[in-house]
Order: structure tokens, then C-alpha cells, then sequence
């Protein structure tokens, strides 16, 4: 049998000896692989659709609805001239971009009342998948086992590349390949990218991002997370780069939109892009990253949302200044402090162990289990081990040195440049090829809140850092100047050139000699490019090397699983391709007195109300509304506004835009996160707990209606109701 053939039957094996009933919830599932392992399933939920009609390459199918918005977030084709929905938060720095204090969009709202009055967005992308082909066999057919991981990955690069370049494809199609199970599988994705996506409606900040970070990753939620694009195309339809000629895109399918909603119970479908999880763990790793790598992040990230929420609430440009790069910082500081919180409470590690001690039970009576995966706990046991070090050094470098201080980032591209010194050629062609990002930092540098935020990391940083890791002149300057943040701050951002603009700026137009001594005669240069070179020349091989090791050792496990366990059913983990999760509308208990209904309405939206709040406040138009129940066809049949819900579908970061589905394919909603004791679920899914957030379509729609009065979006679209239409009991 072929590597592939292995691989689908040990999968479709493995489900069709599941005993139902079943309660989906865990997994990201395959469009293309539905029939065969979930279609069952999903019918006996209730999905009254069938895997054809979510995937076809035949025919129009829901996935021809489906973008990737912007590389990170999903949207999805709501009408037949391209329009785009997706969250607030995914169109956020593009609104944000076409903000300013005087014409400040993200805080009123936009509502673009003509196609001409749509703002379009360099660089933003959305992307299609046409067709989904298992390549397995291209990829892994010739490869025999003896290879050494590197070899390995030597040939399978290299015959990825001949794969792709053996499918033909239209000229603005794409082909990327990804592995699946470890590796047990590879998958390519012939993909379609337009770049004509043009802003339509986002409702007031107040509105989209209601509740801000205190709401956050939690439940019960009342935000209206949902902005408004439109792809726009040439005159053939197809892509093309910003042209005022060009035209809205005539999609090959869109959604119809439901104003019936979802009851307690009743299915629902997920269709997006989810980014990445890690469900394959052995405890070992989930340990490290309870004890480690989460601790270490929380606390670095903390101190820098402490310096700019000072000066955000101080003022307006400020705040619009940092908006959106606080609003990243923030998200994920949370999500791992809920992340870390919800492993501990779940037991996730003593799962984990059971789990290993089960699989070893298993593999004692079978002599070519034992031989392949006997060794598989103790290889992780030292991978893992030795691995520890450099990956928490890695991610405190990225932490202290990229995300959270400006400056330091920006010197990634300097001491880039100051690698090309003896090319001339190299360093001149980068050099200018840097330019405008070089002047456009500068200009936009805020020193002092920088060299603030600096300050307050780097201390955390030397806390957290294993010291073996740490730079040796880094190392040095920090005990020459005390272990103090404030003094290593005051060295490289008052006493350092890279921190003053006019004089870099200036030191930037010199040729390359006069630049670089220039340079080298600054100490406080000649460390931090000295501590990235330490960096990539140290720590980042290190990593690799350890993750090849880790990597193929995952591989035998995930074998061993799908082998040892053939009754369970196995999902892929997420890569940032294309994906259905499904489940029901369903609440949860997160503890022994708390019970969440799964549904929020406009009403628990003004119990939260807080005039002047920065996180709670809301614009009058809605209290207006809300005060004249002026609610059109939005409201449900007891006269609420719906405004968001539940369910419990296996979600992750990438798939906020999703659109969420009924059983008979309608869009009831759109996700947006996951609930605050669920955030776990990348590494350990719990049923009982794992839920993600979505806004209703209905307030959606009345948002757009009777807010933004964009009632030319409405017309377009095709409002169904489906439960009326069916006489679905509620
Ligand atoms: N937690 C959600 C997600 O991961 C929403 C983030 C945006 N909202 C915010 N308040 N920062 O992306
Ligand atoms: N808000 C997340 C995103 O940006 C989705 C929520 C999650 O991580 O579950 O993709």
C-alpha cells in the first residue's frame, strides 16, 4: 500500500469504528475528507446539507465562499458583487490607517454609501482555495526510511517543488503544500489571491470592539466584532492589482444570510482558516509550557501594556497611534495567561500522562509497536529537554527584542544590513531596499514611551533569560551598569545613536564605508548587532536543530496513536489551511455554581454601559435604538436583539471572521474568540469547557441597517429564513 493510502485508511479506519452517539466538539476537519470521516456524523447532528455541498471541486460549494482575509483572519462572500465579511479586529489597523484625529473612522464608524465611497487598502489580500489534492505520494513516494531527518527534509523540500511545478495552473493561481499529521501527509492547496479589497462598513469602535481587552477571551460577550470589504476584480473577473476601473468581483458562490438564527442545540458549522495548534503534545511539552515559556511572555508583555495604556488614555493621537498594536500585544498576553490557567484547572498534564501510560500498556503486547514507538516517551523526555533553553530563549528574544520595543526590532533590519559589509553589492542593493522602511521608522519613533517600554523589559527579560543564553556583551553592559532597566535604557536610547533619528537619518546618507565605521564607533550599535548575531548564530540553530529532531519524533508518535488507538479518531493539526469544525449551540459550567446560557442580547449590551468608559461606552445612536426597540426584522420571536452566542466548535487564532453556518448552510454568525476557560483548547481540548464566541448575524445585520442606515449592503444580500421556511420547532 502507498505512504498515502496508509495514512486515509488509518484515518477512515479508525472513525468507522466509532460507536455512535457521538458529540463532535475536538477537530479541524479537511473539506475534501468530510464524506468519508465526518459526514456521517454531521447529519446525525443535524446538518441537513451534505459534504458535496461544503466541498466540490464539480460545483459552486460553500468553500468558494470562504477567504483567507489578510494572510491571519477568515471572511466570507456574503453577496453576489464580492462583499466580504470579517471581524472587527481583522480589519482594525485598516481602519485604523484611515483614521485620523479629525476624520477619526475606527472611533465614529464608516459606512460607505456608494461603491465609489469604498476606501481601498494596499496590501491587503483575499484569498480562495480552488481545489484541495492529496500529493502524499509525490511528496513522500520516494523517500526511503534510512534518511537521517535532515536528509529527509532535503528531499522532501525538493520534491515538493517538483510537485508543484508539475501541476499547471492559470496564471494567477497559486499552489502551496503543507504537511498534515506530522508529516504523515502532505496536501496542496491551488489557491486564488486578489488584492483589490476595498473598505465598505465598520461600525464605531465602541460598537466593534465593545468591552475592549476587560471582555476580552470571555464570556458572557456583547461585541459587535465585524467590519465590511469587497473584493473587486478586472474586467474578467479576475484578480488585479488597485485600479479605479476595476469592478466588484461576481463570486463563484456567496451565502445566503439567515435572520432565524440558532436555538440551543442546534448545529452549527465553522468554515475558516485556523492558524496553528498542538494537540499531539507529550506531557513533557505542555509542562514547559505551563512552567516556561507562557510565565516568561505574560511577564514581558505585561510591562509593555503598562507603559502604553499610561499614555494611550492620556490622549486621543496616542491612543490611535498605539491602538492597534496594543490591542495585539494584549490579546495573546491574555489568551496565555487563560491558556495556562485552563491546563492547570483541567489537569491537563495528568490527562497527558494517563494518555502515555494507556499507549504504553497497549504497544507491551505487540512486538512491532513496541519496537517502533517503545523509545518514543524517553526521546521526548531528552528532545524536549535539551530543547528547553533555547526555545525559552528564543521566545523571550522575540518577546523582549521584536514584539514589544520598536527600536529593537527595527535593528533586525540594521544588523541585517551591517551582515552585507564586505558585499559591497549586497549591502547596496539592501540598503535601498530598506530605505523607506529606515525613514519611516524614524519619523514615526516615539522615543520616549519606547525607551520606557524598553526599560521595564529588559529587566524582565535578564529575569527570565537562561543566562548561558544571553549575548556576552549584553551580558557584560548589564552588569556594568548595575542590573538596572532604567540605566540599560538610558545607554542604548539617550547615550546611543540608533535612538537619535536626525543623527542616523543623517548618518544614512553616507556611502557604505563612512556608514559603517560611523557604526562600529557607537557602542551601543556594535552591542545589539553583536546580541542578534548571537541570536541567529546561536540560538536559532540550536532551535532548529532541536526542532528536526522533535519534529520526526512527533511523526513516529502521531503514527503510534492513530496505530495503538484505532478507535479514536484523529484530526490533523491546524497549519493555517482550510478547515470545517462543527459542533452545537451549547453553553457550559465552568464551575460548580456558574451555568452560561449560550446567548447574550442588546439588552446585556446597555447593562454594561459605562458613559465616557474607554472600554464600555456606547455611541447614542444605539441607546436611541435600543430605547425605541427599534429593531426591525432583526429582532428573535420574543422581541430581543440577539447579539452574541456560543457553541462548541474547535476554534483557534485564524479563524476569527469564520463564518458560522447552519445545517442547512445559511450564515447565522460569524466567530470571533473562544471563552476565557476553553483558551486552553490549542493544547488540550475539554468538551465540557472549550467554546467559541460568535456574533449574530441579526445584530450584524441591524448594525448595518439601522446604525450605519447601509441599506444598500442589505439589498444585496439574500436574507433567508430557513427555520421559517422549515417549520424548525424552537
Ligand atoms: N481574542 C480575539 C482573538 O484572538 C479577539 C481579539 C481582538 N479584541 C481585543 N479586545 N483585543 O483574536
Ligand atoms: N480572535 C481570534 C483570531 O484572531 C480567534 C479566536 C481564537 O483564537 O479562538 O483569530
Amino acid at each position: 500500500m502507498s505512504k498515502k493510502n496508509q495514512i486515509v485508511s488509518l484515518v477512515v479506519a479508525s472513525f468507522c469504528l466509532l460507536a455512535f452517539p457521538l458529540f463532535a466538539g475536538e477537530g479541524m476537519w479537511l473539506p475534501h475528507l468530510l464524506k468519508a470521516l465526518n459526514e456521517e456524523e454531521m447529519h446525525a447532528m443535524g446538518m441537513k446539507i451534505n459534504a458535496e455541498d461544503i466541498y466540490s471541486i464539480n460545483h459552486g460549494s460553500l468553500k468558494d465562499a470562504i477567504v483567507h482575509f489578510g494572510g491571519g483572519c477568515t471572511g466570507s462572500i456574503i453577496s453576489s458583487k464580492g462583499l466580504l465579511l470579517t471581524n472587527h479586529h481583522c480589519g482594525y489597523s485598516f481602519v485604523q490607517s484611515h483614521s485620523t484625529v479629525d476624520n477619526n473612522i475606527l472611533k465614529n464608524g464608516f459606512w460607505a454609501q456608494s461603491f465609489e465611497q469604498e476606501l481601498s487598502n494596499p496590501g491587503l489580500t483575499a484569498t480562495f482555495i480552488r481545489e484541495i489534492v492529496d500529493v502524499t505520494d509525490n511528496v513522500l513516494g520516494d523517500i526511503p526510511d534510512s534518511l537521517t531527518s535532515k536528509e529527509r527534509q532535503k528531499m522532501i523540500l525538493a520534491n515538493i517543488a517538483k510537485t508543484k511545478a508539475d501541476i499547471r495552473l492559470e496564471p494567477f493561481e497559486k499552489i502551496v503544500i503543507k504537511p498534515f499529521y506530522k508529516g504523515l501527509q502532505y496536501i496542496a492547496f491551488i489557491t486564488v489571491t486578489y488584492k483589490d479589497v476595498r473598505l465598505v462598513g465598520v461600525p464605531p469602535e465602541s460598537i466593534g470592539k465593545f468591552g475592549g481587552d476587560t471582555d476580552n477571551w470571555a464570556w458572557p460577550r456583547h461585541t459587535g466584532d465585524f467590519s465590511i470589504f469587497r473584493i473587486y476584480v478586472d474586467k474578467d473577473n479576475h484578480p488585479a492589482e488597485y485600479n479605479i476601473d476595476n469592478v466588484p468581483l461576481k463570486p463563484i458562490y456567496h451565502l445566503p444570510v439567515s435572520l432565524d438564527g440558532a436555538a440551543e442545540g442546534d448545529f452549527t458549522l465553522v468554515f475558516g482558516f485556523p492558524g496553528r495548534t498542538n494537540a499531539y503534545l507529550p506531557s513533557i511539552a505542555v509542562k514547559q509550557i505551563i512552567e516556561d515559556f507562557d510565565p516568561a511572555k505574560i511577564a514581558i508583555r505585561e510591562q509593555s501594556l503598562g507603559v502604553m495604556k499610561k499614555y494611550m488614555v492620556q490622549s486621543e493621537a496616542l491612543k490611535l497611534k498605539y491602538a492597534s498594536r496594543f490591542a495585539r500585544i494584549a490579546n495573546y498576553w491574555k489568551k496565555w495567561i487563560g491558556e495556562r490557567e485552563g491546563l492547570i484547572k483541567t489537569d491537563a498534564l495528568n490527562h497527558k500522562r494517563a494518555l502515555e501510560k494507556r499507549f504504553l500498556d497497549r504497544i507491551d503486547s505487540v512486538a512491532i509497536w513496541k519496537e517502533k514507538y517503545g523509545m518514543v516517551y524517553r526521546a521526548f523526555n531528552d528532545a524536549y529537554t535539551i530543547n528547553r533553553d533555547y526555545q525559552l530563549s528564543r521566545e523571550i528574544h522575540y518577546e523582549a527584542f521584536a514584539w514589544n520595543s520598536q527600536l529593537m526590532r527595527f535593528m533586525h533590519s540594521i544588523h541585517r544590513l551591517a551582515s552585507f559589509e564586505r558585499d559591497p553589492n549586497a549591502f547596496n542593493s539592501y540598503k535601498q531596499k530598506i530605505d523607506d522602511r529606515v525613514k519611516g521608522f524614524y519619523d514615526a519613533f516615539d522615543h520616549d514611551i519606547d525607551r520606557e517600554i524598553f526599560a521595564k523589559v529588559i529587566a524582565e527579560y535578564f529575569k527570565y533569560m537562561p543566562q548561558h543564553m544571553v549575548s556576552p556583551k549584553m551580558f557584560a553592559k548589564w552588569n556594568e551598569l548595575g542590573q538596572s532597566g532604567e540605566k540599560m535604557a538610558a545607554f542604548f536610547y539617550d547615550h546611543s545613536i540608533i535612538a537619535d533619528s536626525s543623527a542616523f537619518l543623517r548618518l544614512w546618507k553616507l556611502p557604505k564605508d563612512s556608514l559603517m565605521s560611523a557604526l562600529h564607533s557607537d557602542e551601543g550599535f556594535n552591542i545589539i548587532n553583536d546580541h542578534i548575531s548571537y541570536f541567529y548564530d546561536y540560538i536559532e540553530p540550536g532551535y532548529n536543530d532541536n526542532k528536526l529532531v522533535i519534529d520526526s519524533l512527533q511523526k513516529i508518535y502521531m503514527e503510534g496513536l492513530m496505530t495503538v488507538f484505532p478507535k479514536k479518531r484523529f484530526f490533523p493539526d491546524a497549519n493555517s489551511t482550510l478547515r470545517v469544525s462543527y459542533g452545537k449551540v451549547e453553553g457550559y459550567t465552568p464551575n460548580d455554581s456558574t451555568t452560561y446560557t449560550p446567548f447574550t442580547y442588546l439588552n446585556g449590551v446597555i447593562a454594561k454601559y459605562k458613559p465616557g468608559d474607554y472600554e464600555f461606552d456606547l455611541p447614542p445612536k444605539l441607546l436611541e435604538l435600543y430605547k425605541n426597540k427599534d429593531y426591525g426584522q432583526y429582532a428573535d420571536r420574543k422581541g430581543r436583539l440577539p447579539v452574541c452566542f456560543l457553541g462548541s466548535n474547535h476554534t483557534t487564532g485564524g479563524n476569527s471572521g469564520s463564518p458560522v453556518l447552519d445545517g442547512w448552510g445559511n450564515l447565522i454568525g460569524l466567530n470571533f474568540d473562544r471563552v476565557w476557560e476553553g483558551t486552553m483548547s490549542d493544547y488540550y481540548y475539554d468538551i465540557r469547557l472549550c467554546r467559541n464566541i460568535m456574533v449574530d448575524t441579526r445584530y450584524v445585520l441591524f448594525l448595518i441597517d439601522k446604525l450605519g442606515d447601509c441599506h444598500r449592503l442589505i439589498q444585496e444580500m439574500d436574507l433567508v429564513q430557513p427555520k421559517t421556511e422549515n417549520k424548525v420547532k424552537e
